[in-house]
């Protein structure tokens, strides 16, 4: 049962994916400011999952700093190689985290937040420039729907840095 459920969700979700990519595409068209661009991409998709967080982390001076983001105040600065955005940074890729009380170092920015996924942020030449963050107060809330369609989103973004 537990697995049905999982699944519709995932499969409406990669339905959603598609249908924000336009809209974020036409958001971010003509428009080099990257402030502005990753805040009204952070605003899609609250607006479109309601996600319980949704943010960027970007390198900077040596750590991930906090950029744009919506949802509950959050931890401003994590080092390179602390939590699960420093994992993904490091790594260079997607992390989906069930629980993540039972992911070591876990930063909880937030004691609602339960499961996570974190996505790498590249610019065009390749180069790692930070990570999108996207949290849940529930357990278990992501999966390749989410990886496919986060990756997506950063992709779309590549050319603002
Ligand atoms: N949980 C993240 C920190 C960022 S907040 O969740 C917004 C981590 O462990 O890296």
């Amino acid at each position: 049962m537990a697995e049905s459920i999982a699944f519709s969700r995932s499969a409406d979700r990669s339905v959603v994916y598609r249908e924000i990519a336009p809209q974020v595409e036409a958001l971010l068209d003509g428009e080099p400011d990257l402030t502005a661009n990753l805040a009204n991409v952070a605003a899609v998709l609250k607006e479109a999952f309601g996600f319980f967080w949704v943010g960027f982390y970007l390198a900077k001076d040596g750590q991930l700093v906090l950029g744009p983001f919506q949802g509950p105040v959050a931890c401003t600065r994590i080092d390179f190689d602390k939590g699960v955005c420093g994992y993904v940074f490091s790594q260079r890729r997607t992390e989906i985290v069930p629980n993540v009380d039972e992911f070591p170092g876990h930063i909880a920015c937030a004691s609602a937040s339960r499961s996570e996924i974190v996505v790498p942020v590249f610019d065009r030449n390749g180069d790692i420039r930070g990570v999108l963050d996207v949290d849940s107060d529930s357990l278990d809330d992501f999966g390749l729907a989410d990886k496919e369609g986060l990756e997506a989103i950063a992709q779309l973004i590549i050319d603002k840095f």
